[in-house]
C-alpha cells in the first residue's frame, strides 16, 4: 500500500461504489461517464473529508489532543465532517466559521450543532488569525486543541486521497475499465493533490482534472505545486509530476464561491432526474456543470471514459432551497 506506515483510524465506509451513469451519458451524448460515490462515505451524510480525517484524527489522538479545531465557510462540509469525526472519537470540535451568525441554521450548520460542535464566528477577522485566537483561548481554558487547516489540505490530509486513488485503481482493475479523465471538484486542493500523487505512483495513464469551486487556475495550481511534492515526499513516494499534469478549470466560478447560478441548477436537476443522484450546490454541482460544458464543447468526446468523483456536500442543498428552486419546472 502506498500509505502504509501512516497511522489511520477508521471513519469512512470504504470502498465507496463506482457506477456507470448510463442515462446521463445518453442525455449528454458524449463519452461514457462513471461516478465514484464519495458522497457515500457515511460520515454524517458523507463526503470527501472523511478520507482525510482518517489520518488527521489519528494524528490528533497520537498527539494527545482533546479538541479538534478547524475553519470554513458557514456551510462548510469539511467542518461538519470534522465535527462528526471528532464525535466518533470522543474529541471536542471547535469550528471557526467565516462571517457572522446567519439567521438560518439549516444545512450543515444544523448538523454541526447536532453533532455537538462549538461554533465560533470569525466576523471580519481572517480565518487563520481567528483560528489561532480560538486555539489560544482553548489552551487557556485547559484544553489541548489540534489544528486542522482549511479543508484539511496538508500532506497528511491529502494522504486520504492517495489511498482513495489506490482504491479506485483496484476497482478499475475488477471492472476492466480504463479511464481517460477523472473529474474532481477542487477547493483547498488536498483532494486533487492526493489523487495526483496516487495516480503518479500507480502509473495511472489518465488525466486528473480539477474544476475549481473558488480559486482561479493560477492560485489552485500554485497550491498543487506545493502540496503534490509535499505529499509525495511525506509518503516517501518517488513520483514525477509535471506542471502540465496540474489540470485546473476555473471557467465556472461565476459570481464566486457558493453563488448558485443557472449552470449549477441545471446540472443538479439533470443528474437528480436522470440518475437519482444528489449533487451539492457549491462543489459537485459546479463541477458537473463544467463537465457538461466541456462535453458540449467537444473537449471530452464519445469513445472516452470519464469518471466524475462525487465528493459529497448534499447536506448543503437544504440551505440553498430558495436558490435551487428558482425557475423550477
Ligand atoms: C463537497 C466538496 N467537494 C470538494 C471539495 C474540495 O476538496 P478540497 O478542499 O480537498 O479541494 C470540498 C471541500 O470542502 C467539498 O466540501
Amino acid at each position: 500500500m502506498l500509505t502504509s506506515g501512516v497511522s489511520r483510524v477508521p471513519i469512512a465506509i470504504l470502498p465507496t461504489p463506482v457506477a456507470e451513469m448510463k442515462r446521463l451519458s445518453e442525455v449528454l451524448g458524449g463519452p461514457r461517464i462513471f461516478i465514484k460515490r464519495d458522497d457515500q462515505t457515511g460520515l454524517a451524510t458523507g463526503g470527501n473529508k472523511a478520507r482525510k480525517l482518517e489520518y488527521l484524527i489519528a494524528d490528533a489522538l497520537q498527539q494527545g489532543a482533546d479538541t479538534v479545531l478547524t475553519v470554513g465557510g458557514p456551510q462548510s462540509n469539511h467542518s461538519r465532517q470534522t465535527a462528526a469525526a471528532a464525535a466518533m472519537y470522543g474529541l471536542r470540535a471547535v469550528l471557526v466559521l467565516s462571517g457572522s451568525e446567519p439567521s438560518d441554521w439549516g444545512g450543515n450548520l444544523l448538523l454541526d450543532d447536532l453533532l455537538g460542535a462549538k461554533v465560533r464566528w470569525a466576523g471580519d477577522t481572517p480565518l487563520q488569525e481567528a483560528m489561532e485566537e480560538a486555539a489560544s483561548e482553548e489552551e487557556q481554558a485547559g484544553h489541548r486543541p489540534y489544528l486542522i487547516p482549511l479543508g484539511g489540505s496538508t500532506p497528511l490530509g491529502a494522504t486520504g486521497y492517495v489511498a482513495a486513488m489506490e482504491e479506485l485503481w483496484s476497482q478499475l482493475d475488477e471492472l476492466e475499465l480504463e479511464l481517460d479523465v477523472v473529474i474532481v471538484p477542487t477547493g483547498s486542493g488536498g483532494t486533487q493533490a492526493g489523487m495526483l500523487v496516487g495516480a503518479g505512483a500507480l502509473g495511472f495513464a489518465g488525466q486528473i482534472a480539477g474544476i475549481s469551486a473558488f480559486g482561479d487556475q493560477k492560485t489552485v495550481q500554485a497550491i498543487l505545486q506545493e502540496l503534490v511534492p509535499g505529499t509525495a515526499e511525506f509518503l516517501g513516494l518517488d513520483v514525477a509530476i509535471e506542471d502540465s499534469d496540474l489540470v485546473v478549470y476555473d471557467d465556472y466560478l461565476g459570481e464566486g464561491y457558493g453563488v448558485v447560478a443557472d449552470i449549477e441548477r441545471e446540472a443538479i436537476r439533470l443528474v437528480a432526474r436522470s440518475e437519482a443522484i444528489l449533487l451539492d450546490p457549491v462543489y459537485t454541482g459546479r463541477a458537473m456543470a463544467g463537465l457538461m460544458d466541456l462535453i458540449g464543447k467537444g473537449v471530452f468526446r464519445s469513445g472516452q471514459h470519464i469518471l466524475f468523483w462525487h465528493t459529497g456536500g448534499t447536506s448543503a442543498l437544504f440551505s440553498y432551497a430558495e436558490d435551487l428552486m428558482q425557475g423550477s419546472s
